[in-house]
């Protein structure tokens, strides 16, 4: 349909990566670039706030430029500005939000303002088509989020974490190992070598039937671990230590996003946020939703970790279902999604 063909700039600041994109349709994909802060926090073994929203100052117009550049389109082609205005790091977002908020000025487009997790969940329907309703799992730095999704803007939380997220208990056990950050992609590597069975970590299952989630119990189990073997003057086998903790914290994510299905009779699945790029999880959520009947659908890596694609496809739901944001739109830190219907 005519009035339905959108495309839209989209820009992303919430953490630590500076984003900017294209997207034709909430599916085309014209251009996307990241401008990742990693080497800068790297230093100090976690996103320093501050700096992050320093870093978004400096490269953020130089992004924005590359993404049109990139797309072959100019400012004047877009039909909307799209934006992530929470959650998040509240001066990180400020940063995207205000520059959004003078481009849409100074071109008289709508703004649209967007949900960081909602992007994570929509990230999916870039490379796969899928059909309502959906669980999906989001697994990132911030978040541990089970939902059951059953339209665009029908998104029902049903488990959360709660303390840590998972990718926070991935990197505090990375840097406990003195492996760096970030500490996901590092774990996910060294846990091939290792054996899953060889230290026995807890696994958080919470109440019977329960879909929340806790992390923070492994993440000291293994600094207890840890401690233990230096005073006794015991090896430490990094590999297993990895594959432990790993495979205990992916057993709980994949069972309790299958019960989910399972429990409602939903048969498709799908993962989003920077932990959905992990091999093992990968791996589990797919026999075992083979083994269930049950669609599986991932995003590719680039579109797992925060990326601005993912914004334009949520700002393009937005738009169509016309959540235009006024001027005076303000970031916020925590925001819980949940869109529940009520009838
Ligand atoms: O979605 P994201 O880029 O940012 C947030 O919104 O938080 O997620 C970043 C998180 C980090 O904690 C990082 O350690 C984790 O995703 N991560 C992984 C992997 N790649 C990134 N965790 C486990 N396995 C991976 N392969
Ligand atoms: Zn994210």
């Amino acid at each position: 349909m005519k009035e339905r063909n959108k495309t839209i700039l989209a820009i992303e600041t919430s953490c630590d990566d500076t984003c900017a994109a294209v997207v034709r349709n909430g599916k085309e994909v014209l251009s996307s670039v990241i401008s990742s802060q990693i080497d800068l926090h790297k230093e100090f073994g976690g996103v320093v706030p501050e700096e992050a929203s320093r870093m978004h100052i400096e490269k953020l117009s130089l992004v924005i430029d590359e993404a049109l550049l990139k797309s072959g389109l100019e400012l004047d082609d877009m039909d909307a500005i799209g934006v992530t205005y929470a959650p998040g790091l509240v001066g990180a977002l400020l940063v995207g939000l205000n520059e959004s908020k003078a481009i849409a000025y100074a071109s008289g487009k709508p703004l649209v303002a967007t949900h960081h997790i909602k992007s994570h969940i929509f990230a999916n329907f870039i490379e796969n088509d899928i059909d309502f309703p959906f669980v999906c799992l989001v697994a990132s730095g911030g978040h541990t989020h089970l939902f059951e999704v059953r339209d665009y803007n029908d998104i029902r939380l049903r488990g959360q974490t709660l303390d840590d997220a998972i990718g926070e208990a991935y990197d505090k056990v990375a840097r406990s190992l003195k492996l760096g950050y970030p500490g996901g992609p590092v774990i996910d590597k060294l846990a091939k070598e290792g054996d899953g069975s060889s230290i026995d970590f807890p696994k958080a299952w919470l109440s019977k039937d329960s879909y929340d989630f806790s992390f923070s119990g492994i993440k000291s189990a293994v600094l207890n671990y840890l401690n233990k073997m230096q005073m006794k003057n015991k090896e430490i086998v990094v590999a297993d230590v990895c594959a432990s903790f790993q495979s205990a914290v992916i057993e709980v994510l994949v069972k309790k996003t299958v019960s989910l299905a399972r429990n409602t009779g939903i048969k498709r699945i799908a993962i989003g946020g920077g932990v959905s790029a992990n091999s093992h999880l990968r791996k589990e959520m797919k026999e075992l939703c083979k083994a269930e009947n049950i669609e599986f659908f991932y995003p590719s890596m680039k579109y797992c970790t925060d990326n601005a694609a993912m914004v334009g496809v949520t700002a393009y739901h937005e738009l169509l279902a016309g959540n235009t944001a006024d001027l005076d739109v303000n970031a916020i830190a925590t925001l819980v999604l949940n869109n529940e219907k009520q009838n």
